[in-house]
């Protein structure tokens, strides 16, 4: 059920950012409620959708006013349950904020509004003579105040680190209301806390960020893409290893199984590109070109059973393909767990055949599917054939990764989807510490109650 919002905030929100802007209607709404995996579905009184630093103030204030909690909302394709109205929020999406608002090719950064898809960002860096290090299958409609939110990963944190790494300064509006103005930002700066810092990773909980500024990196054009395929995730971690020292211009590495490709293949209707239990990705990218080296260094790999090479652009994204359409694929299976994890590299290839066995015997039917950023030691685990409120399935797979000394979350966030388990990973004063935090920018619990803590 709909929850309702009394006439006197109704009133207060269209005052805040105009009619037309505060959406009710439930068909109009519907897309904003459920999560992109379909597991999490909430409901909301409506959907505002402020367009300026300002308006975004005025919801805040009138959520403080009103006693009304808030979700924000970029793209909605966080996969944790944190975008969506779970606990009848109401949705403050960031569509309208959106927009390259400067490039200052000197120094190599780059402001956003929060609204801005990751896409729109990479070409306007790229358009100045310079690259984002942040990339994404999602990258059409994740947003990039959403990536900052969540501390997005994706495929070059092997070269780039994650966007935190990428990250100068914010603006945003705190639960209490106040303002972080950090956009000004110099490359250097240690004035006091970093509060940019803090929000990033925040995932909605203490403030909502209405633009970005980050650092860019140098344009490497000239890349070769490599498929290698190996007999054991234990093997291509090895190979991984070796290839991030050998390849210091090395930008991805990515891996996923053979019923991966095969489930991929079914849905794009193709072959799987490489026959092998697992399949490696890897790109290297350099400002010349660096195919000599890449093949001196796969030459010296041991266990390589099959190698495909491409270098000019449409077949480099063939060999992506596979890598990039996973999610999508799993997807058409059903509803499914999503639990993304990192492991120290000694324990990945023990790991990835451990966790199979134990979801199968925890829960017979279920099916798992391993894929990931290798060369940042992150797997995702999916299961599907499992109810979407049957934690079952989360608890072998967390469970095993805390005895393999491993993170619950390495990109995705906690979410809702994995509450239960943060005071287990980070310990209970890390958890008062950061309650503290959270009441210290929203005292009054108004930003993602279902989040987090
Ligand atoms: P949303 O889903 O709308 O929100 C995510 C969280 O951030 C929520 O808690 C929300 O409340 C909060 N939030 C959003 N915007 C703001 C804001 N302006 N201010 C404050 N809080 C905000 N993630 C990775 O890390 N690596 C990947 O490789 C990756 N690949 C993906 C591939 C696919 C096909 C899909 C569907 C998702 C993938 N994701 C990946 C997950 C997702 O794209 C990221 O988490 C992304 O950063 C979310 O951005 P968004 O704009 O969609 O945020
Ligand atoms: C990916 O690496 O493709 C993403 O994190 C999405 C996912 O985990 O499904
Ligand atoms: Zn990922």
């Amino acid at each position: 059920m709909t929850p309702g919002l009394a006439p006197a905030a109704l009133a207060a929100l269209v005052d805040a950012v105009g009619a037309d802007h505060v959406l009710t209607d439930a068909e109009v709404t519907a897309g904003h409620v459920v999560d992109w995996t379909g597991r999490f579905r909430g409901a909301t009184p409506a959907v505002v959708r402020p367009r300026t630093h300002d308006e975004v103030a005025a919801v805040v204030a009138v959520a403080r006013a009103h006693q009304l909690a808030i979700v924000p909302q970029g793209g909605n394709t966080g996969l944790v349950g944190g975008s969506v109205p779970l606990a009848g929020e109401v949705v403050l999406s960031t569509a309208r904020l959106a927009g390259v608002l400067a490039v200052d090719a000197a120094s190599g950064h780059l402001t956003a509004g929060a609204g801005t898809p990751l896409a729109r960002v990479q070409d306007a860096a790229r358009a100045a003579g310079w690259a984002y290090g942040v990339d994404l299958a999602a990258r059409d409609s994740a947003t990039i105040g959403g990536n900052v939110a969540t501390n997005a990963g994706g495929l070059r944190v092997v070269a780039h680190g994650p966007t935190r790494a990428q990250l100068v300064g914010v603006a945003a509006v705190l639960g209490t209301g106040a303002t972080v103005d950090d956009l000004g930002r110099l490359e250097k700066d240690v004035t006091g806390y970093d509060l940019s810092g803090l929000l990033c990773g925040s995932e909605g909980t203490l403030g909502v960020i209405t633009a970005v500024r980050l650092r860019l990196v140098p344009a490497r054009p000239e890349r070769v893409v490599v498929a290698l395929g190996f007999g054991s995730m234990a093997g291509a971690v090895e190979a991984v290893g070796r290839l991030r020292r050998a390849l210091p211009d090395l930008e991805a590495a990515e891996a996923y199984g053979a019923a991966e490709a095969e489930l991929v293949a079914g849905h794009l209707g193709s072959v799987p590109v490489v026959d092998a239990p697992v399949t490696v990705v890897v790109e290297v990218a350099a400002s010349t070109d660096p195919t000599d080296g890449v093949a001196e260094a796969v030459g010296a790999l041991d266990g390589v059973l099959e190698v495909h090479v491409a270098a000019d652009g449409p077949r480099r994204a063939a060999l992506w393909r596979p890598r990039e359409t996973i999610t999508e694929a799993i997807a058409t299976v059903g509803p499914h767990h999503k639990l993304d994890v990192s492991l120290p590299a000694d324990e990945l290839g023990d790991f990835a055949v451990e966790v199979e066995r134990r979801v199968g015997e925890a829960v017979p039917g279920a099916r798992t599917w391993i894929f990931g950023h290798l060369g940042d030691g992150n797997l995702h685990v999916n299961v599907t054939g499992v109810e979407p409120d049957d934690a079952t399935v989360d608890d072998v797979v967390l469970g095993l990764v805390l005895e393999r000394r491993g993170s619950i979350s390495a990109e995705h966030g906690i979410g809702t989807a994995k509450r239960a388990w943060l005071g287990r990973q980070r310990g209970d004063d890390a958890l008062a510490t950061m309650r503290a935090i959270r009441a210290a920018c929203d005292p009054d619990g108004i930003l993602n109650p279902a989040v987090l803590l």
